[in-house]
């Protein structure tokens, strides 16, 4: 085949490159985070997880893996599709029963008004999950805070702790969020890889996670009740709250170049905070844990300067009577980057609390490990290579 028509020749090579271009763009469907358990309850339980493609996704379950079941998300008539997250949500569970899922995708390589080509399929493999009852009486999770964009530390201390039921992040475990790519490879992908698929996280956000210009977008990725970050859930007989401290300084400071608002979004979660305080489930618990950023104590807030000490004490005047006058037992938080155990006294503390230490690589880098066992919590603070820091219960 001879070519003297130069024009035709260069229209070939057109062609020709075109579907190169399109062959390499047609990459295998992969994920970019494996399933995240999160938010589960006695019978209900969110799953998330992120794909390389566009796709539409499901959760395959059942309580063999045989499966059986399946559990696809659709809103206003549509079943989800072309989204950042895939999403499904498991409803009727029954509680203390364990089940299997697997998460299925389908790449959309095209998708117009009349027209979708579908592509690759992608299963997860099949993982499995207990769901918790009100008379559990044992179970342990861990806490971390303030890794600040050093996933590795999940993976180092939840290899270390195998026998524990989930996890809470307690806040600034990413420094800010320019791309919605980095919340993916700081929580939900580490989260993934090391426990998520088989235990549950529950999320709480710290004031770095308020920053950066997708800071608006964590919520996509992150299950919380009615799409907010303050929310309470029960764990067996013990009840959570968690409360959302929102950013440090003042909301007119000049970093937050007049997009803050959360003086007012602190006295709305003063107004939630006190029906929940009134509520049965939280007056029926044996135990109640705070899950917050930054402790809420009895005492007036001195640590740092002037502006920095705004939001503490702004949080502390709508939560700490309500928190300190009302049975809450344990408070778990972070935020200082400096270890420390409160313990109740008179004017500074009703409640337990263990403040976590700094991030990976600081000498002071901690986690916190809890034990329910029926009738007590043991609270165990531990440095990140596993050495006991101070160990109390309370009954
Ligand atoms: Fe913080």
């Amino acid at each position: 085949m001879s070519f003297k028509n130069p024009l035709l020749l260069l229209s070939m090579t057109f062609v020709f490159l075109l579907t190169k271009v399109n062959a390499q763009e047609q990459s295998p469907l992969l994920f970019l985070s494996g399933p995240t358990l999160q938010q589960l309850s006695e019978t209900t339980v969110h799953i998330n997880w992120v794909t390389s493609h566009s796709t539409t996704s499901w959760v395959e379950y059942g309580q063999t893996p045989a499966l059986g079941k399946t559990a696809r998300n659709s809103q206003h008539g549509l079943f989800d599709a072309n989204l950042p997250v895939e999403k499904a949500i498991l409803t009727e569970l029954k509680p203390g029963t364990r089940y299997y899922y697997r998460t299925v995708s389908v790449e959309i390589r095209e998708y117009r008004a009349y027209y979708v080509e579908y592509g690759d399929t992608l299963y997860s493999d099949i993982y499995s999950f207990a769901t918790p009852h009100n008379d559990l009486n044992s179970f342990s999770f861990l806490a971390f805070n303030d890794i600040h964009d050093r996933p590795e530390f999940i993976g180092e201390v939840t290899e270390r702790e195998e026998d524990f039921d989930f996890v809470v992040m307690l806040g600034d475990i990413m420094g800010h969020i320019d791309h919605e790519k980095d919340i993916v490879s700081n929580i939900l992908a580490p989260a993934s890889q090391y426990f998520a698929t088989e235990k549950p996280m529950y999320y709480i956000r710290g004031n770095h996670e308020a920053r950066g210009p997708q800071a608006r977008k964590l919520i996509d990725y992150i299950e919380a009740p009615e799409g907010n970050f303050y929310y309470s859930f029960r764990y067996g007989p013990v009840f959570f709250i968690v409360l959302d401290t929102g950013e440090d300084k003042p909301d007119t400071n000049q970093y937050y170049y007049g997009l803050a608002d959360f003086d007012r979004y602190r006295e709305q979660q003063g107004v939630w905070l006190e029906e929940v305080i009134n509520s049965k489930e939280y007056n029926d618990a044996k135990f109640r844990i705070l899950l917050i950023h930054w402790p809420v104590l009895l005492r007036e807030v001195v640590a740092g300067d002037e502006i920095h000490r705004h939001g503490r004490r702004n949080a502390q005047k709508h939560f700490a009577d309500l928190l300190h006058n009302n049975g809450v037992d344990l408070q778990l938080c972070g935020h200082t980057h400096r270890y420390e155990i409160i313990k109740p006294e008179e004017g500074v503390s009703n409640i337990y609390t263990v403040v976590g230490g700094g991030h990976t690589g600081q000498p002071n880098s901690t986690y916190t490990r809890v034990d329910f066992n029926g009738n007590e919590l043991k609270v165990s603070l531990k440095h990140t290579c596993g050495e006991l820091i101070e160990e109390f219960v309370i009954r």
